[in-house]
């Protein structure tokens, strides 16, 4: 079964064609990301405007890129919540369009299962029952994900994701916006040592994280050598950032494995792509004597053909959408 799948949710307009949830035939992504970075953050109004732009192009490309036309489409997946709003409802308009005048089924999806599905098309043997860390720009969850369909969070932030405090941590060391990739790359030729940061302690949730004052902690320590005039090492902060995030995901993972018993863990989401959390993971994982999963890294970031994996699941559960269907800027997975 051929699905097309568009995703619209944030800053990046992206259709693909996957077949039977696994094999991505085609995955266009058209990223606004340098407009975005000349405000620091994504513009929800800019984001609107290039989709609606972009979108007829990027699905054109999906299409004639798995050398496909709309006769062999089976079904339409498409994004519905959580993101903008304003970039949710370019996508959910165009694909309820697409139905109507193709006859197609229409398939919503939720974003973040959709990343979790991301590991299906890296992974083709990887079947639920597991335990997903989704580390995205606007989320950070630890999800039983019971079967294709069922998702049970069990963890979440108390206030900035992952990704949040990645790009914050990054902007005060001056790096572009969106920082990940570049703190990343800096902490390779740091020492991972040079500054010890406290991990939170949170009362109750205990598998919940915060990182809004590991974030504080590293601005301050940065602002402060400034003011002193002291040179500060932007590889050893960005190094030592990194490992504490990576500490507290790994501590986190660790204990609800060990508690509910899962021997698959898979990892999910934007800040999936970065090589301290990964190799981290890893050393949780054989710790626990637990299987690792892990997107390739053009599927950690948002992308449409994630999205086409779980519609295939999603398809399969019965769900449907018509013309009432609409965008949702949040919606726990716990709710879909
Ligand atoms: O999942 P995603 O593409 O978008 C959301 O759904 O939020 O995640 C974007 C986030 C950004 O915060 C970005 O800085 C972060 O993922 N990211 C990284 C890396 N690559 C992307 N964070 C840390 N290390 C990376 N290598
Ligand atoms: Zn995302």
């Amino acid at each position: 079964m051929k699905i097309l799948a568009i995703e619209s949710s944030c800053d990046e307009t992206a259709a693909a064609v996957v077949e039977d949830g696994r094999k991505v035939l085609s995955n266009i992504v058209a990223s606004q990301i340098d407009e975005h970075r000349l405000y620091g953050g994504v513009v929800p109004e800019i984001a609107s405007r290039r989709h609606a732009e972009n979108i007829c192009g990027v699905v054109s490309e999906a299409l004639s890129a798995a050398d496909l036309d709309f006769s062999d489409i089976d079904a339409l997946a498409v994004t519905y919540a959580p993101g903008l709003i304003g970039a949710l409802l370019v996508g959910v308009s165009y694909a309820k369009g697409l139905s109507l005048s193709a006859n197609l089924p229409l398939i919503p999806v939720h974003h973040i299962a959709g990343h979790i599905a991301a590991n299906y098309i890296t992974h083709r043997d990887l079947k639920p029952p597991f335990l997903c860390l989704v580390i995205s720009g606007g989320h950070s969850h630890i999800v039983e994900v019971t079967d294709y369909t069922k998702f049970h969070v069990i963890g979440r932030t108390r206030d900035d994701a992952a990704g949040e405090s990645f790009d914050k941590v990054a902007r005060t060391l001056g790096f572009p916006y969106p920082g990940g990739k570049y703190i990343d790359e800096a902490a390779k030729s740091g020492s991972r040592t040079a500054f010890r940061f406290t991990h939170p302690k949170i009362s109750g949730g205990e598998y919940d994280f915060s990182f809004s004052g590991l974030k504080t902690a590293v601005i301050n320590l940065v602002h402060n050598a400034e003011q002193r005039g002291e040179p500060i090492s932007k590889e050893d902060v960005a190094a030592s950032f990194q490992k504490t995030v990576a500490d507290i995901l790994a501590e986190k993972l660790s204990a609800a494995a060990k508690d509910l018993g899962y021997r698959k863990i898979v990892v999910a989401g934007g800040v999936s792509a970065n090589s301290g959390i990964r190799s981290k993971m890893k050393v949780a994982a054989d710790a626990l004597g637990a299987e690792l999963y892990l997107p390739e890294l053009t599927y950690c970031g948002d992308n449409a053909a994630m999205i086409g994996a779980q519609g295939y699941y999603d398809f399969l559960a019965g769900k449907r959408a018509g013309p009432e269907l609409n965008a949702v800027a949040t919606l726990s997975l716990d709710d879909i």
